[in-house]
C-alpha cells in the first residue's frame, strides 16, 4: 500500500474498471493504458500509478520464469499468478491469458479453462491468441459471461509457426486477412483486442474499423491504447529488448548495485549498524 494518502484517497476513488468500460472509452477518444504484471507488489504498484488494465500475460514464461518461449507456460502457472495480482484487488481489469494448449483442443476445453481464471483466480476477463481458428471458443467463453480480449498478428504461441519473433501481416493478403479476423473477434464479443507486432498502418486501420478498442504493443500510435510487458518498461528484462519498447526505468541496473552494496558492507561487517540490531 502507498504512504502517500494523496494517491491513496486517488485509488480510493478510482471506480473498479469493469470489461463494458474499454468500449466507452474509446468512443470519447480516451487512450487506454495497460500493462503486465505477474505478482501482488507490481500489481499493486500499476494500480496505484492508475493504470486501466493489467494484463497477467504468459510472457510470465520468458520474462519470470526463464523459460525460452511462452509455450511451456502451464494454467497451473497462470492460475498461480493470475490470483497473486488479484489479491492485490486493483481497480484496474485484470486479464488472465490462456496459456498454450488450455483453449485450442476445443470450445469445451476453451470454456472450462476461462472459467478457471475467473473461479479459481478472481480474474475479471481472459485473453486468447488467434482469430478464425479460435473464433467458436470465443463465442462460448462470450455466452458463459466471461469478457474475451483477442489477439492478433505476432501472437507468440504460434512461434514455432511463425519461425520466429517476427513482424506480421506486411503483404497485402495478410493484412486483409488480419482485418477480417478482427471483424470476425468483434462480431464473436471481444470486449477488445490486442495488436502485436504488425505494421503501424494496419494497426491504425483495424483501430479505425472496429468499435472495440485495440490495445497496441509494437502495432503503432494509431491503437485505441497501449501496453507492455513491465519488465521491458521497468528495464528488468535480461534479453532481447524489441524496438518499440520505452524503457522508463533501468531497475536491473538499480537492483545490480543495490546487491553489490549490500554484499559490500556485509564483507566489511558494515551491516547491520547498532540501530539495525536488537
Ligand atoms: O503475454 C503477454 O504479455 C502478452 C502481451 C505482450 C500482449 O500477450
Amino acid at each position: 500500500m502507498s504512504g502517500d494518502p494523496a494517491v491513496r484517497a486517488s485509488k480510493a476513488q478510482r471506480p473498479r474498471r469493469m470489461a463494458p468500460a474499454f468500449a466507452e472509452m474509446k468512443r470519447r477518444g480516451e487512450p487506454i493504458v495497460a500493462v503486465t504484471a505477474y505478482d501482488f507488489p507490481t500489481a499493486r504498484i500499476a494500480d496505484d500509478a492508475g493504470v486501466d488494465l493489467i494484463l497477467v500475460g504468459d510472457s510470465l514464461g520468458t520474462v519470470v520464469l526463464g523459460y525460452e518461449s511462452t509455450l511451456p507456460v502451464t494454467m497451473e502457472d497462470m492460475l498461480h499468478h493470475t490470483s497473486a495480482v488479484t489479491r492485490a484487488r486493483p481497480a484496474a481489469l485484470v486479464v488472465g491469458d490462456m496459456p498454450f494448449m488450455s483453449y485450442q483442443v476445443s470450445a469445451e476445453q476453451a470454456v472450462l479453462n476461462a472459467g478457471r481464471f475467473v473461479q479459481e483466480a478472481g480474474a475479471d476477463a481472459i485473453k486468447l491468441e488467434g482469430g478464425e481458428r479460435v473464433a467458436e471458443a470465443v463465442r462460448r467463453i462470450v455466452e458463459t459471461g466471461i469478457p474475451v480480449m483477442g489477439h492478433l498478428g505476432l501472437t507468440p504461441q504460434s512461434v514455432l509457426a511463425f519461425g520466429g519473433y517476427r513482424v506480421q501481416a506486411r503483404g497485402e493478403a495478410d493484412q486483409e486477412r488480419l482485418t477480417r479476423e478482427a471483424r470476425l473477434l468483434e462480431q464473436c464479443g471481444c470486449f477488445s483486442l490486442v495488436l502485436e507486432g504488425i505494421p503501424a498502418r494496419l494497426g491504425a486501420a483495424v483501430s479505425r474499423e472496429l468499435t472495440i478498442p485495440t490495445i497496441g504493443i509494437g502495432a503503432g500510435p494509431g491503437c485505441d491504447g497501449q501496453v507492455l510487458v513491465s519488465h521491458d518498461l521497468l528495464g528488468l528484462h535480461l534479453g532481447h529488448t524489441p524496438k518499440f519498447v520505452r524503457r522508463y526505468a533501468a531497475l536491473a541496473d538499480e537492483m545490480r548495485a543495490a546487491f553489490e552494496r549490500f554484499a559490500g558492507d556485509v564483507r566489511a561487517r558494515r551491516y547491520p549498524a547498532d540501530q539495525e540490531s536488537y
